[in-house]
């Protein structure tokens, strides 16, 4: 990700949400995970170890993507094993739409009154730039297996 497409007003916008929902964040991991497995059953047999360990994972991860949005050298290479470790795990780029779209609708429960058009917009652009590394490495990974 030589760069997010991000604007630095929907940077911004990120940052403060994020911040504003981080003190529930072990509660909207959960919420991500039942929702998922509620929208889209067939994926549920994907996620085989403990849901605890799991969800603090996730977390961990949405943490250091809003940590480094504006450190794109520093978030492409985390994306980019990341994006590996998810073929290994059988993920599908067709997947990263349920997925993103599970995300989105739960930031949307936990931000409550402050969502709206922008901020659904700056989301989807994150996540659409974070999905595009991983499914990339995933498929330059494969071609060299
Ligand atoms: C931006 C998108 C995504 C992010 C940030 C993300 C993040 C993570 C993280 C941090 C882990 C923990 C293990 C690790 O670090 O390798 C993980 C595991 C996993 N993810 Fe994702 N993920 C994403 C998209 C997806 C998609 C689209 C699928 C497909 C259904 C998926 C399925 C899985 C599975 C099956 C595991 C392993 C579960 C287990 O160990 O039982 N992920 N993900």
């Amino acid at each position: 990700m030589s760069q997010t497409g991000l604007t630095e007003n929907q940077i911004q916008l990120i940052e403060e949400s994020f911040a504003a929902v981080a003190p529930r964040g072990a509660a909207l991991v959960a919420r991500f995970y039942q929702r998922l497995f509620q929208d889209y059953p067939e994926v549920k047999p994907m996620f085989t170890s403990d849901p605890h360990v799991q969800q603090k994972k996730l977390l961990g991860s949405l943490v250091l993507v809003v940590e480094n949005l504006r450190k794109p050298e520093k978030l492409q290479p985390a994306l980019q094993q990341l994006g590996i470790r998810h073929n290994d795990y059988g993920t599908k780029p067709e997947q990263y739409q349920a997925v993103g779209s599970t995300l989105l609708k739960t930031l949307a429960e936990y931000a409550g009154d402050v969502w709206g058009s922008e901020l659904e917009e700056a989301w989807t652009v994150a996540y659409t730039a974070i999905s595009e590394v991983m499914i990339e490495s995933a498929q330059l990974a494969e071609a060299n297996a």
